[in-house]
């Protein structure tokens, strides 16, 4: 007797193949038959004929693992047919920590739902504490080596000492060992831009000795994309490691087109013999902290730090000669302009919310930059932005690489409650629905099957993941069920706060989640474990 039976559907199974009519039958947590099912009995039945199945869509690259504490349910993601988020990205993480640098730590995070208490300090007694409170979704950890040199050394602008690195190392052997999947940076970011390549490679040595990966925000997306793109394929050679290039992109006009070559550095490395992957989602804006704009040593020991900066009126104007004119002659408004920056969130301005900062600007009679830099002050670094300064040509590009897959580098929200809050990318509602639907059905970008095997089977060989990802007996019975000619993402720059249309019904560890499009409340998703 079957637990769960989806009749009828045209089932996808994530290996990239295309399609054929099969019913699925779930057993416990696992997927107990694929084929004609007719004549099994099932305690209860869906009738999915002239759907599509596949595997539980797995969200490559992902900052929820902030929110899910305020949102259990995982509203935004699992509503797209996400099963699997991959977290802890772009070097950051809520664990390991110290208490020495706590305070660091928690003034560095750009929204920290209330249920969030940092009790933890260790990797394994974070996810312990994340698992009591149960979510929808599962989650894959990646131990951000940003909030690992915080535990260490705080905001200190210099390469660790001797016991500072083994101590960096030390917490990623015993994050790895309580079950992390690998480690990433964030190298845009203070304090992870304060790092050599060679403290990176020296840390990531010890994710590799445990089968981790590297996932790298790498140094720089304008102007420098290659050279970082390089960095990142050193630190997999020298630290022979797995590397994921995150959100793969090419950031501002001058640089458009430079996802090829990025392409091309990641294609050559693979022939070199390496392992090398990237992700993209599928939107022609990025979205980051507003803090991002400024030069990395205005972060130098800690938020407050640089809030001290932005109020100094001679630090303020050189951080103010740096953004007009940054060294390396392209900063990120050199290469866009102020019209392309739009305030995402804010917790006290909240009319500057969705608007540019030109417009801001403007009606506050002042200099872009100043408004900028005065934003800061007021939300006491808090605040995002959204940068509209994407290709669609480099997106197509990245899309349709055999090595790339998707990941939306958003979290999961809800149109209620605090995470409701601000115009935030819709790529966190979004991304999923809008591959299927914009990309594989509306422009025939790619086929339906690669597109769904770019969500499921190839992020599963990414993390070693043999039981997920795929639909076959004997997998955990991850599955969504979509309506392949009306699934769509619905959230806007305008209005983000939209569930997308067209996902039916999402099934995690053999658990309805989504049913006829509806959250059951159910919360049967786990912190994987991959030691
Ligand atoms: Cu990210
Ligand atoms: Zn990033």
């Amino acid at each position: 007797m079957l637990d769960l039976k989806i009749d009828g559907a045209t089932v996808i199974d994530g290996t990239g193949i295309a399609g054929g009519r099969a019913d699925v039958g779930v057993q416990g947590d696992v997927i107990a038959a694929v084929g004609d099912l007719s004549r099994e009995p099932a305690s209860r039945t869906l009738n999915a004929a002239g759907k599509v199945l596949a595997p539980g869509f797995i969200d490559m690259h992902s900052h929820s693992d902030w929110r899910l504490w305020g949102n259990r349910r995982a509203e935004s993601k699992i509503r797209q047919g996400v099963t699997t988020e991959v977290v802890g990205n772009c070097g950051f993480s809520p664990a390991p920590a110290s208490t020495e640098f706590l305070d660091d730590l928690k003034r560095f995070a750009l929204f920290t739902p209330s249920g969030m208490d940092f009790r933890w300090r260790s990797v394994g007694e974070y996810l312990d504490a994340f698992d009591a409170g149960g979510t929808a979704l599962n989650v894959a950890q990646l131990i951000g080596l940003g909030t690992v040199r915080v535990a260490a050394m705080g905001f200190a602008r210099r390469p660790p000492t001797a016991s500072e690195l083994k101590q960096m190392q030390r917490m990623v052997a015993l994050g790895m060992e309580d079950g992390a999947c690998g480690v990433s940076t964030g190298l845009i970011y203070a304090p992870g831009s304060f790092a050599t390549t060679e403290e990176i490679i020296e840390v990531t040595k010890v994710a590799a000795r445990h089968r981790g990966f590297y996932a790298s925000h790498i140094r720089g997306e304008g102007a420098t994309l290659l050279d970082a793109v390089a960095e990142a394929i050193r630190v997999g050679r020298e630290a022979d490691c797995p590397v994921q290039v995150s959100h793969v992109k090419a950031a501002g006009r001058p640089n458009w087109g430079k996802v090829a070559e990025e392409l091309a550095l990641i294609d050559a490395a693979c022939a070199e013999g390496l392992d090398v992957m990237g992700d993209v989602y599928p939107y022609t804006a990025s979205s980051t902290s507003l803090r991002t704009l400024l030069p990395d040593w205005a972060l130098e020991g800690g938020i407050d730090a640089m809030l001290k900066r932005l109020v100094d009126p001679r630090e303020r104007a050189r951080i103010g000669r740096e953004v007009e004119s940054p060294p390396g002659g392209q900063g990120l408004v050199q290469r866009m302009g102020w019209e392309n920056v739009m305030i995402a969130y804010c917790a006290r301005r909240k009319d500057a919310e969705g608007r540019r900062l030109s417009e801001i600007a403007a009606a506050r009679g002042m200099d872009p930059m100043e408004a900028a830099f005065e934003l800061l002050v007021d939300e006491a670094g808090g605040a995002s932005m959204i940068l509209f300064q994407l290709d669609e040509a480099d997106l197509r590009r990245a899309l349709v690489h055999p090595r790339v897959m998707i990941g939306s580098d958003g979290s999961a929200l809800a149109p209620y409650g605090e995470m409701a809050v601000g115009k935030p990318h819709p790529r966190s509602y979004g991304t999923f629905p809008r591959v299927l639907g914009e990309y594989a059905r509306e422009q025939r970008l790619l086929p339906l099957a690669h597109a769904v095997h770019k969500m499921t089977g190839l992020p599963a060989r990414r993390l070693g993941l043999r039981d997920r990802g795929v639909v076959r007996p004997g997998a955990k019975a991850d599955l969504v069920v979509f309506d392949a000619r009306h699934v769509a993402d619905r959230a806007t720059y305008e209005d983000p706060h939209r569930y997308p249309t067209g996902v039916e019904h999402v099934v995690v560890n053999g658990s309805l989640v989504i049913k006829d499009g509806e959250h059951t409340g159910s919360l049967p998703g786990r912190v994987l474990r991959f030691n």
